[in-house]
């Protein structure tokens, strides 16, 4: 029997494949509920939450993770508070546990999004509702439980495919690909330069996982090898957010020749998917996309404009899929069958 309610959501790593399959097929009912909903006013999932509320703060910006925890509480009666990256007490005057501490007494759960994995497992630890992580440096657990059901969606299954994910391997986005493909047994291959393959600890963890579900984690520094028959490549943008800026120099000179372009693809499957989890530099309609232009004369970035926009780019897919695979977390974790 699966035990989700009152649990907190800080890494796929603290979650069997089982777990993560039940959340996906929650996630797929929840967003079929959803498209078949009569606007009445009547709870669209039949379930209301009516009289609870969650706190959602932000340390760092967002679009999609914050639309979404909000869009999904509006959808189960949920009440929300917004602590903005400016606007709370926390770290500055407060500490996490205190906080930890004071939020329980209101709230019903508490979503984080921060720097360290280690700030999110602490307020966890000291919170008495569940802690849902929305991005760390480490680690970005909902995004892949929207990953996984958006590749569902366009190939069928996840059992046996092989995800490239080319870029900065050693951040949250290549480290919860890992981590997510070894969990469903599926075939992970971080592409980048060595100095970008991920924690060595991990990788070794997610290898044992691996073995039991019939994936497998490889790191490769070539394109072609890094890339043969895959059917996602996945990537992300060169510096995250929380880094300095001086970096992007570097990172350019290191990781273009790992752009997710055509070359790329002509040694994936056919019909091989690109996932993203935005925002995305493929193209100079940013502030800092164009400020890069400026400076190196660079117009895309970790992805071609051309491979962005074309059939085989399913992110707005799985933008969208942050807010049912969110609902989805929110929901079993605080108590819905
Ligand atoms: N993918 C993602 O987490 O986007 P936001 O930073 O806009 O929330
Ligand atoms: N690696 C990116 C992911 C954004 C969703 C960052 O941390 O900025």
């Amino acid at each position: 029997m699966l035990k989700l309610s009152g649990r907190d959501f800080l890494k796929l790593l603290d979650f069997t494949a089982e777990e993560i399959r039940y959340l996906l097929d929650l996630a797929k009912r929840l967003k079929a509920e959803k498209k078949a909903a009569r606007s009445d006013g009547r709870p669209i999932h039949g379930v209301s939450f009516q009289g609870k509320n969650i706190a959602l703060i932000f340390e760092k910006n967002s679009t999609r993770t914050r639309c979404a925890f909000e869009v999904a509480a509006r959808d189960l009666n949920l009440g929300t508070t917004f602590l903005s990256p400016e606007g709370s007490q926390i770290g500055k005057k407060e500490s996490i546990e205190d906080t930890a501490r004071v939020l329980s007494r209101m709230y019903d759960g508490i979503e984080y999004r921060g720097f360290e994995q280690a700030k999110v497992e602490e307020l966890a630890r000291f919170s008495s509702v569940p802690v849902w992580n929305g991005l760390s440096n480490e680690f970005h657990p909902t995004q892949l439980l929207a990953d996984l059901l958006t590749i569902e969606e366009h190939i069928g299954r996840l059992k046996g495919l092989r995800l490239s994910y080319l870029g900065d391997a050693r951040y949250n986005m290549g480290n919860s690909y890992m981590v997510a493909c070894a969990k469903m047994g599926m075939h992970y291959t971080a592409c980048c330069p060595e100095e970008y393959f991920p924690d060595i600890e991990l990788v070794k963890q997610c290898q044992s996982i691996a073995e039991e579900s019939g994936g497998s984690i490889s790191l490769s520094e070539s394109v072609e090898k890094g890339c043969r028959n895959a059917d996602v490549i996945a990537t992300d943008v060169w510096v995250s957010m929380g880094e300095p800026a001086e970096l992007w120099q570097k990172r350019i000179y290191d990781l273009m020749p790992y752009q997710v372009n055509e070359k790329a693809f002509s040694y994936a499957k056919p019909e091989a998917i690109f996932l993203h989890c935005l925002p995305s530099f493929h193209n100079t309609r940013t502030e800092i996309g164009a400020e890069i232009y400026e400076k190196y004369g660079i117009s895309e970035m970790e992805v071609t404009d051309r491979i962005f926009e074309s059939e085989r780019s399913v992110v707005f897919d799985e933008a969208e899929n942050r807010m049912h695979t969110i609902k989805a977390v929110v929901y079993a974790t605080l108590g819905g069958i």
